[in-house]
């Protein structure tokens, strides 16, 4: 755990190596914290979970679908423990409570390394959100009520991390695409899928898992979308 870094990410793909498989990096602030996109993530000293976790899943998993789920799935049961509410997922990587972002996850290849980073709000209340700015930006402290230090966020996280992780090389992979839809929560309602290619598919979401999104576009006409080409899921 460290009190300052430039990003836990770049700290943990610098202290990657064959051997680092389940690595952890916290730090209490960052001053150059990244987010997707090549935006900037930001957060007051130790008011965040700040963590980076180097992952050298087997072929099979290396998937950015996959590690996502299985990071969103985790972090949502560590947050439904330290605070009671339940998190929806948010494609492509965040997790919001009540209509707000409460964590955002960073998933990066480094050689055979991928390190999963995410940054879980905490200690934050909403006239802090709203004075810099972030009036969409929930924490932990807001939802359940009680201020949670980043150690213990970090053991109960780690926790999850390590189950569902271990879940998806047992072979357990149904059980936490089951629950990562679940968490997505849009099963049979009318969505916006867009696309990297810039284009967008309107229809009913059928089924989703892991190989693909099932949209009916039409009365009985389906079309099959690869999770990786989705750059965003939306109700209609
Ligand atoms: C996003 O919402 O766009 C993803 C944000 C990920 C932020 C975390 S904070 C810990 C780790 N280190 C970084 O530089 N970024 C991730």
């Amino acid at each position: 755990m460290f009190d300052e870094l430039d990003s836990t990410n770049t700290t943990a793909a610098q202290l990657a190596s064959a051997n680092a498989d389940g690595l952890a990096i916290i730090a209490d602030f960052q001053t150059a914290g990244r987010g997707q996109y090549g935006r900037t993530w930001q957060s007051r000293p130790a008011s965040s979970l700040l963590l980076s976790v180097v992952l050298r899943p087997p072929a099979e998993l290396c998937r950015p679908v996959i590690l996502t789920a299985f990071a969103a799935v985790a972090v949502a049961e560590a947050v439904f423990a330290l605070s009671g509410a339940q998190a929806r997922m948010k494609w492509p990587n965040d997790l919001f409570v009540r209509g707000k972002k409460v964590c955002g996850l960073l998933i990066e290849s480094h050689a055979a390394n991928v390190i999963l980073g995410l940054g879980l709000n905490l200690t934050q209340t909403a006239d802090e959100f709203a004075t810099v700015g972030l009036p969409d930006a929930t924490s932990i402290r807001i939802v359940g009520g009680r201020v949670i230090e980043p150690r213990e966020a970090a053991e109960a996280v780690l926790r999850r991390l390590d189950r569902e992780y271990n879940r998806l090389l047992a072979g357990e992979r149904v059980a936490v695409e089951a629950e990562w839809k679940w968490r997505v929560g849009l099963l049979g309602r009318q969505v916006v899928v867009e696309l990297r290619d810039g284009s967008t598919v309107s229809g009913r979401l059928h089924e989703m898992g892991f190989d693909g999104l099932e949209l009916e576009v039409a009365d009985g006409f389906f079309r099959v979308i690869v999770p990786e080409t989705v750059t965003h899921l939306r109700t209609a």
